[in-house]
């Protein structure tokens, strides 16, 4: 039997939106039927894009909307908190983008409200729930690997050095803990779960936010997660999972749909994938966020509640380690 499409409404008519919806309209079982903007023109022009009925020039009127059965909030991160809140408030639940919030305490404050509201909340965090992830993560399972001794990660990218992009203001709470830095940290906890210790070192880009990251975490086996993010050089975004009889070599770039390999202690490959893979991936946090809207669940097992609040807890962490203020956050 053909499912009802998910209508989603989108929060926010910026860049990741348009790239969300050209990629979730490539499902048939999910529509876009809303846009919600602080201009009447840029909602216009994005529902002109996609050809989406509702154009909303505030977010209130787009969380209002009775036609939506959804929201993809994609504001800037410090504004995640107050738009998803919103959502909330008016009975729809949320796939919120990365990084969730700005703190461990904000991340609280959301999800609390998804309990008390009994609505489904999750993080578009979107490597999480791409196919090489979910494959990867049944291999760990399985125990081929043995003891996972080591994590190797890296988010590095070349931006134009202009002190209003997101990246570098400290009002959009730019740098490159935020921004880059949640795909190594969050696939360190995919991995090997919290940390028991960490430690962070920093270098500043021009505008005072962090350009560059560098963070060692120790687990309570033992095993280290040695991670690099920057805004300032463009790194080769490979991730590495050690165990101690085989390992994971995840290619470039590895958040983004790729190829990867399993490699025994002798230098066997035994497993691995060079499958292509159509479109850009941002569909499947939509496709597991519609399974558990219609299962009724609250949170994906994919990306739980208990470790979005772990990762806020460590971001938070390195940010106090390395000295990161933002001053006051646009609104
Ligand atoms: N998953 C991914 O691969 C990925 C990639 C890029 C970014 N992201 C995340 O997505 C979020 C948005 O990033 P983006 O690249 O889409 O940014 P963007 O193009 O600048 O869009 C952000 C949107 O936020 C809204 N906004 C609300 N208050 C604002 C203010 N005071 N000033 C400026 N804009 C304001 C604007 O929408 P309206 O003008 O329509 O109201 C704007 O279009 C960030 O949290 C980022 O980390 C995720």
């Amino acid at each position: 039997m053909a499912v009802k499409p998910l209508r989603w409404g989108i929060l926010g008519a910026g860049g990741i939106a348009q790239q969300f919806v050209r990629d979730v309209i490539r499902m048939e079982d999910h529509r876009v039927v809303a846009v919600g903007s602080r201009s009447q023109d840029k909602a216009d022009a994005f529902a002109d894009k996609f050809a989406i009925k509702n154009r909303h020039d505030s977010y209130e009127k787009l969380v209002n909307d009775p036609d939506i059965d959804a929201v993809y909030v994609a504001t800037h991160h410090p504004m995640h908190m107050r738009d998803t809140l919103l959502a909330l408030e008016a009975g729809k639940p949320v796939l919120c983008e990365k990084p969730f919030a700005m703190s461990y305490d904000e991340a609280k404050i959301m999800i609390d409200k998804a309990h008390e509201k009994n609505l489904l909340l999750m993080e578009a965090m979107w490597a999480r729930y791409l196919p090489h992830m979910i494959r990867i993560r049944e291999i760990i399972k399985s125990g081929i690997l043995g003891e996972i001794h080591q994590v190797r990660a890296d988010h590095g990218q070349w931006f134009e050095m202009d002190p209003e992009f997101r990246l570098f203001a400290p009002e959009f709470g730019g740098g490159a803990l935020f921004d880059l830095g949640i795909y190594p940290i969050s696939f360190a906890s995919m991995v090997l779960g919290a940390p028991k210790h960490i430690t962070a070192r920093s270098t500043k880009a021009f505008t005072g936010v962090d350009g560059m990251t560098s963070v060692i975490m120790e687990y309570e086996n033992g095993a280290h997660a040695i991670l690099n993010m920057t805004n300032l050089v463009p790194t080769p975004n490979r991730a590495v999972i050690v165990g101690r009889n085989a390992r994971i070599e995840i290619d470039r770039t590895f958040y983004n749909p790729t190829t990867w390999r399993v490699i025994d202690y002798q230098d066997r490959i035994i497993d691995g994938s060079d499958k292509k893979y159509f479109g850009h991936g941002l569909r499947e946090e939509a496709k597991e966020f519609a399974r558990a809207f219609r299962a009724g669940e609250k949170e994906s097992p994919m990306l739980p509640h208990a470790e979005i609040l772990s990762i806020m807890k460590t971001l938070t962490d390195i940010q106090g380690q390395i000295g990161l203020e933002f001053g006051e956050f646009a609104k």
